[in-house]
């Protein structure tokens, strides 16, 4: 059902994304594309509605955003998308994942816990909306 994300996808990333974000904070179409070019990114469709990138540089990688469109929340796809990204970064090198969220987003802290993260830092006023930037872990299972 998930796939890999191309460049040809990022007008459906993007549409993605200003479902599940207020305007200033969604990505446009040349940002995924700036960051899909990039042979260190990588990014995963779920056809439903719902998106993720990743970064990995050496052995760690970085959530750069997940979305899921609302109307297909609740529905495991956010998770889904998480622990494939999580196993495609391990296929690209990384033993660890980071990302930040806010500690406003239950939503979010709830779908990344419940995947294993854990908190591992906090940066104040992060945000737009003056909310904390919870910085999360995964470390992965090493590969065989
Ligand atoms: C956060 C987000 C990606 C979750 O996507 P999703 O497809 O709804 O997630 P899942 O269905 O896999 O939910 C997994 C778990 O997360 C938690 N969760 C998800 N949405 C929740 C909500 N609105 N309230 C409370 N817990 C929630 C629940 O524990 C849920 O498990 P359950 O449905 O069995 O109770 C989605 O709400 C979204 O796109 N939000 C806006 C963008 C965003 O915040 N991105 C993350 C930025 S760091």
């Amino acid at each position: 059902m998930l796939y890999l994300a191309t460049l040809a996808d990022c007008d459906v990333m993007a549409a993605i994304h200003a479902t599940a974000f207020p305007a200033p904070d969604a990505w446009s179409r040349d940002v995924f594309s700036l960051q899909l070019a990039l042979p260190n990114v990588a990014g995963l469709l779920h056809p439903s509605g719902g998106t993720i990138l990743l970064r990995v540089a050496a052995d760690e990688a970085e959530i750069l955003t997940l979305a899921v469109t609302p109307t297909a929340r609740r529905g495991g796809i956010g998770t889904a998308l998480l622990l494939e990204a999580a196993t495609l970064a391990g296929s690209m090198g990384a033993r660890t994942i980071f990302l930040e969220v806010s500690v406003a987003n239950i939503a979010a802290r709830r779908l990344y816990s419940g995947a294993g993260f854990i908190e591992t830092g906090r940066r104040p006023h992060y945000y737009s909306d003056n909310s904390d930037a919870l910085v999360l872990r995964l470390d992965l299972a090493p590969v065989d």
